[in-house]
């Protein structure tokens, strides 16, 4: 379970997060909406670790675990997993060679033998194939000239590797085309299970067509101003934020 409670955070004196509860259990799919700006990305990169953030107030706890205390890679070991709306190039180190190395290192912190080259490369094969991943791409520097879509495709087939508890998705949705968009859902679905929940930030119902969502949340200027269930996406494409937004001055 991930359970945030009254989260503020700034970047450069700024607050960006507001006062944000979100508690999402084993099992679920939460998805996070809001206009451009409103903190969507903040809340991954502070649940991630990012330190340009400072969290000047709240907690975040994974599984009994305060988060907070711990550096990002310790986080990943815990079972948290970010998938990025904009992954970086990691010129000079290949696809395969940081993902052995984070696996492994999440099974040392987790107590487990690490894996072999060949038991490696089975589960890279079979992981792959869940999201359609060219195997040429894992040879090349991490995301080292890789398309939009093929980046996007990476971020879920690097989540498939290493078999998180918890999952943020930040808008992996942008920049597949439609039948990526299709490969890359079914590949989040199936790895939907009990003990595992995911936290998918979009800007589009079409996305929660195929990944649905157990509930949605709408981020407004770092507070999350209204939830629901999976048809306050469709109300938020046919008439926009206005209306939420109008909601949130009355209750300010
Ligand atoms: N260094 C900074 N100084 C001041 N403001 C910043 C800084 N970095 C980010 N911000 C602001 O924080 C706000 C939240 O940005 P964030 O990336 O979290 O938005 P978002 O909801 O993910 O938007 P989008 O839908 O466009 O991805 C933005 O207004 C952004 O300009
Ligand atoms: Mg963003």
């Amino acid at each position: 379970m991930l359970q945030i409670t009254n989260l503020h955070a700034s970047i450069d004196d700024q607050p960006i997060l507001r006062g944000i509860d979100l508690t999402i259990n084993d099992g679920e799919v939460h998805s996070l909406m809001g206009p451009n700006g409103s903190g969507k990305s903040t809340l991954a990169k502070v649940l991630a670790g990012d330190e340009a953030y400072e969290v000047t107030d709240g907690s975040i706890v994974l599984n009994g675990e305060d988060l907070l205390e711990l550096d990002p890679h310790e986080r990943s070991a815990a079972g948290l997993f970010m998938a990025f709306q904009y992954p970086v190039e990691i010129p000079g180190v290949s696809m395969k060679y940081f993902l052995r190395t984070a696996i492994n290192s999440i099974r040392k912190y987790r107590e487990l033998d690490e894996l072999d080259a060949y038991e490696f490369l089975s589960l890279v094969k079979e992981r792959a194939a869940m999201v359609e991943l060219d195997l040429d791409l894992l040879d090349r520097p991490v995301n080292g000239g890789f398309s939009g879509g093929e980046k996007k495709r990476a971020e879920v087939f690097q989540m498939a590797m290493l078999e998180p508890t918890a999952c943020i998705l930040d808008e992996t949705d942008s920049g597949l085309d439609i039948d990526a968009l299709r490969i890359v859902a079914d590949g989040v679905n199936k790895m939907r299970a009990d003990n595992r929940s995911f936290l998918v930030i979009t800007h589009y119902q079409r996305l929660l067509s195929y990944i649905v969502p157990d509930v949605v949340h709408v981020l407004v200027d770092g507070k999350i101003v209204q939830t629901g269930d999976k048809t306050l996406a469709l109300e938020l494409e046919e008439h926009g934020y206005a209306c939420v937004e109008k909601n949130n001055a009355v209750d300010a």
